[in-house]
């Protein structure tokens, strides 16, 4: 198969974004076997350039504006690593607008903005593609696209965010101190910059809303999400449920009622019997409901360098070979 080589801008390489120029080094022969597409990070947007020789790229490569990335015909793909609101949401903007392809994990930037972005790469006749913004590694865009394709859905229920999961799992099972477990996910790469935004169950908003927007077909905000964290939860809570057989989990939930869609994060008891209880440390799991499919799980790894990167770049890939065809169907509001 003849290769085509394909020039990526990163812009950001903190703990996401070094994953990923890690992982196109050292992956980058057995994407090019199997895909045909010759991975070449020719950019990366940091605050630093040590940053950026630390992740093993050229320092030459560095900069800190993004115009260098707009204004460089080599950079195909723009892949977003930076998280938050902004910049980031102005800078996928203006991406599009410039051309490129877009690949991002941001999922505060995307739930707040969908309907802009999705707009602006359909303009632009660009990919828009965020597998790892929700559910880390585990290709729940992917199977959601293909569910969607024929079906309605009208409900969606499960565990994306690791890092409350892996506190809750720790707390329950090693009989660990909250603080103590929130700390070793922060180690392990999984907790936000700014933890709060997991445990109080907004990063769980942003990751719900983004799936009801895509079910809808139609921007739904996070502020519409009923949200409530776990730091309300007591180690006697979760002894009491694991006494009962079960655990208590932070429950995602959309469902369609009528023509209204109720969404609400929380922490719940999950009976044994439920599959949601036996998700574990930083696994997610959810459930899509299609009125042809029926119920359809998904499971893996939802928070971690690896699976995020794992993710990221096989967007890059698809970003390539499908380009617009994968910009995704959000009407505004
Ligand atoms: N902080 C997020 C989590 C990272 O713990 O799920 C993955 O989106």
């Amino acid at each position: 198969m003849a290769s085509r080589e394909v020039g990526v801008a990163l812009l950001g390489v903190g703990t996401v974004g070094g994953a990923v120029a890690r992982t196109i080094a050292e992956r980058g022969d057995v994407i090019e076997a199997r895909t045909g597409v010759r991975l070449v990070v020719r950019r990366a947007m940091a605050r630093s350039r040590e940053r950026v020789i630390q992740v093993g790229l050229p320092p030459e490569i560095a900069t800190t504006e993004l115009d260098d990335v707009l204004g460089d015909d080599r950079a195909e793909i723009v892949v977003e690593a930076m998280g938050g609101e902004e910049p980031a949401a102005s800078y996928l903007l203006r991406s599009l607008q410039a051309g490129k392809h877009v690949v991002t994990a941001n999922k505060e930037a995307l739930a707040k903005h969908f309907a802009e972005l999705a707009a602006a790469a359909h303009a632009a006749g660009r990919a828009l593609l965020f597998e790892a913004s929700v559910g880390g590694g585990i290709p729940l865009m992917a199977s959601l696209r293909q569910i969607l394709a024929v079906n309605r859905v009208s409900r969606i229920r499960g565990i994306v965010n690791g890092t409350t999961n892996y506190i809750l799992t720790q707390m329950a099972e090693q009989g660990t101190a909250y603080a103590e477990a929130l700390q070793e996910a922060q180690r392990l790469g999984y907790a936000e910059p700014d933890p709060t935004a997991d445990v109080e169950g907004y990063d769980a908003a942003y990751k719900l809303a983004i799936l009801a927007s895509l079910a809808a077909g139609r921007h739904i905000r996070p502020e519409r999400v009923d949200r409530t964290g776990i730091t309300g939860v007591t180690p006697e809570q979760v002894g009491e449920a694991r006494s009962r057989g079960g655990a208590i989990k932070l429950i995602a939930s959309a469902e369609l009622d009528g023509e209204e869609w109720r969404l609400r994060v929380a922490p719940e008891f999950v009976p044994g019997d439920d599959l949601l209880a036996h998700v574990r440390l930083n696994f997610n799991a959810v459930e899509i409901t299609g009125d042809r499919v029926g119920p359809v799980v998904l499971y893996g790894q939802g928070a971690g360098p690896q699976p995020t990167a794992s993710a990221i770049v096989s967007d890059i890939v698809d970003a390539v070979r499908f380009g617009v065809a994968l910009a995704p169907h959000v009407a505004p509001e």
